[in-house]
């Protein structure tokens, strides 16, 4: 069974990106199942109602979030009723969102999971105990498991790779917005990529207006962030995983520039 993740959708961009180019995709991948990263969705904060419906009716199965999942407050009650919509697991229990969700198609059986680390990056409690804990009450042990690892450390996303191998089909970080080329399989069956990268603007620093965020940097005075619409790329990974052995057999990693840079 085939699966393809994108990795943080970013605002206006990153859904123009995904809308004109997903048929490609899917004949090109024939996946089975489609997984996005929707932290950034909303012009790069948070998602809405508004901008994840189109999303799903252009065959997203299911999205994850991280640290920006809940930045719009008017969309929390939306993430709370949305089954599809997976939180950090390892955040506070009445943070909206499902700690797991489960797709079946067929025969195959993908569970989405997410998970937020701890450097760098804002509280939350241990995504190895927590995902212990959550492992050892999961019953539905013939899915296979799809984790979102949201980090920023890559030493933590490769600790935390390590310690799931075997437990999980695939372990995809998100976060940075920048794809690392370190795609495998590791030894026990599960795919890892450090990051996915970022489904958008990649004129930009990680999704923002670059001009603003140079003036923000040089000068260290505060200055509203603004999306970039700019240099648009698919930051993806195809996975395919074996619905019986619950490993997975492939991971390949996508890049593609599809709109021109400019200057
Ligand atoms: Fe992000
Ligand atoms: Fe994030």
């Amino acid at each position: 069974m085939r699966t393809i993740f994108f990795g943080d959708v970013f605002g206006k961009a990153g859904r123009q990106t995904l809308t004109q180019h997903m048929d490609r995709i899917i004949k090109e991948y024939q996946p089975d199942f489609i997984i996005v990263n929707a932290e950034n969705l909303a012009d790069g904060k948070g998602l809405t109602e508004k901008t994840l419906k189109p999303m799903f009716r252009l065959g997203v199965d299911a999205v994850t979030g991280g640290n920006h999942l809940w930045d719009r407050a008017e969309s929390l009650e939306f993430i709370r009723i949305t089954p599809n919509i997976v939180k950090p697991m390892n955040y506070p229990e009445h943070a909206p969102g499902s700690v797991h969700y489960t797709i079946q198609k067929g025969e195959f059986k993908l569970t989405v999971i997410n998970l937020c680390g701890q450097v760098y990056m804002p509280p939350c409690d241990s995504p190895f105990t927590v995902f212990d804990r959550w492992y050892e009450g999961f019953e539905d042990k013939d899915s296979c498991i799809l984790l979102d690892f949201h980090a920023e450390s890559t030493a933590e996303t490769r600790a935390l790779g390590w310690y799931v191998d075997g437990r999980v089909s695939a372990l995809l970080g998100t976060h940075t917005h920048i794809q690392t080329a370190d795609e495998e399989i590791l030894p026990s069956g599960t795919a890892y990529i450090t990051d996915v990268g970022m489904t958008g603007p990649h004129d930009s620093v990680i999704g923002m207006r670059k001009h603003i965020i140079l003036e923000k940097m040089s000068t260290g005075v505060p200055i509203r962030y603004e999306a970039s619409d700019r240099g648009n790329q698919i930051n993806a990974v195809c996975v395919d995983m074996d619905p019986v052995t619950r490993r997975a057999t492939m991971i390949t990693r996508i890049r593609q520039n599809v709109s021109p840079r400019e200057k």
